[in-house]
């Protein structure tokens, strides 16, 4: 059984064969995607880099070799049981049927696994951040990523993964800063930057145009107009699926570009996991989640870029799932979260 194979999952409280689900089928079915996107090899490292900054994203196959793709499958499963065992009416975090795996943890990653901590060494993945960054001096933020089970019949709004710094009172003397660039002058946001941050999403499935393939917005990462909401998105963004991709391939992300799930109506799980890094001259807060003993399998430049997240010694990672798996935030919801 792999991450792509994970049969009896999923459609929970949903019928798979009624009326409603059979038109949503047909639909996804006669959709093409997003047209005329480049799927590169692993060494085309410039042509990467250069669509990387010319759409926000970049497509690349054949990227895990045969073995770490059976080795994160295996990863991916186990964690997808164990989340679900804890959340068996699929409420998700991130809409009925579709979870984040980072923010259902305690440390916002799956560092704690030794099959995500594998992905921190593929050495052609590392070539095209540092191409992407002009720098070998990147870091990594975190580990985590995304999977949707079948019944994730809802569309998740376009959206962007950070955002403008905001300040939020929890309680009196306990402030939650979000995203961390800011000018004082008000004369540049994050949206002017050069790429700051990048996530390197890794397919552990095929994707198909019914197994929820990610929707993304091409040169969209720099844009200052408003995210369209889900009733204000025009078709041509709705169905700018990337599919069809082969397992062992990777998206590489600018988080600022928009982009969404979409529906999985098939009987497979799709999942995503993924690698962020941090260009050199960009940081923000980040949480330690890489344990210790994990660290210290790493070759020395792969630990040299996760000294911000290594577990320090006498401070123990807290790990475990976060109540609700985090709960799904507003940008993510499709619809009320109790049906
Ligand atoms: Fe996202």
């Amino acid at each position: 059984m792999t991450a792509g194979e994970v049969r009896e999952l999923g459609w929970i409280g949903l019928d798979p064969k009624s009326p409603a689900i059979d038109s949503l089928k047909s639909t996804l079915a006669s959709e093409p995607g997003l047209k005329g996107f480049d799927v590169f090899s692993p060494d085309a490292i410039s042509a990467i880099a250069k669509a990387f900054h010319r759409d926000g994203f970049a497509v690349v196959k054949d990227v895990l070799s045969p073995q770490a793709l059976a080795s994160l499958q295996t990863g991916c499963d186990r964690v997808v049981q164990e989340m679900l065992s804890l959340d068996p009416e699929a409420r998700g975090n991130r809409g009925s049927h579709r979870y984040s795996f980072g923010g259902a943890s305690l440390t916002g990653a799956q560092l704690h696994q030794p099959e995500w901590v594998e992905l921190l060494e593929v050495s052609s993945v590392m070539q095209m951040i540092e191409a992407i960054f002009g720098s070998p001096d990147f870091i990594v933020r975190s580990a985590g990523g995304d999977f949707c089970l079948p019944g994730a019949i809802d569309y998740q709004p376009l959206h962007s993964d950070i955002s403008d710094r905001k300040e939020i009172t929890l309680k009196p003397g306990k402030t939650l800063v979000l995203g961390s660039f800011s000018d004082p002058e008000g004369l540049v946001d994050y949206r002017d930057l050069p790429c700051p941050y990048i996530s390197c999403n890794f397919l552990t499935s095929d994707w198909t145009s019914l197994n929820g393939p990610i929707r993304q917005i091409p040169g969209t990462q720099r844009s200052h107009q408003p995210i369209p909401s889900l009733d204000e998105e025009p078709d041509w963004m709705r169905v700018s699926r990337l599919f069809p991709l082969k397992a062992g391939s990777i998206i590489l992300r600018d988080v600022r570009a928009w982009h969404g799930g979409t529906p999985n109506v098939s009987q497979f799980v799709r999942c995503m996991p993924n690698v962020e890094f941090l260009a050199p001259w960009y940081r923000e807060p980040v949480v330690r989640s890489l344990p210790l003993a994990l660290y210290d399998r790493l070759e020395p430049m792969a630990k040299y870029r996760c000294r911000y997240i290594v577990e320090q010694p006498g401070s123990p990672l807290r790990l475990g799932y976060r109540r609700e798996f985090g709960g799904t935030p507003e940008n993510s919801r499709s619809r009320p979260k109790v049906r």
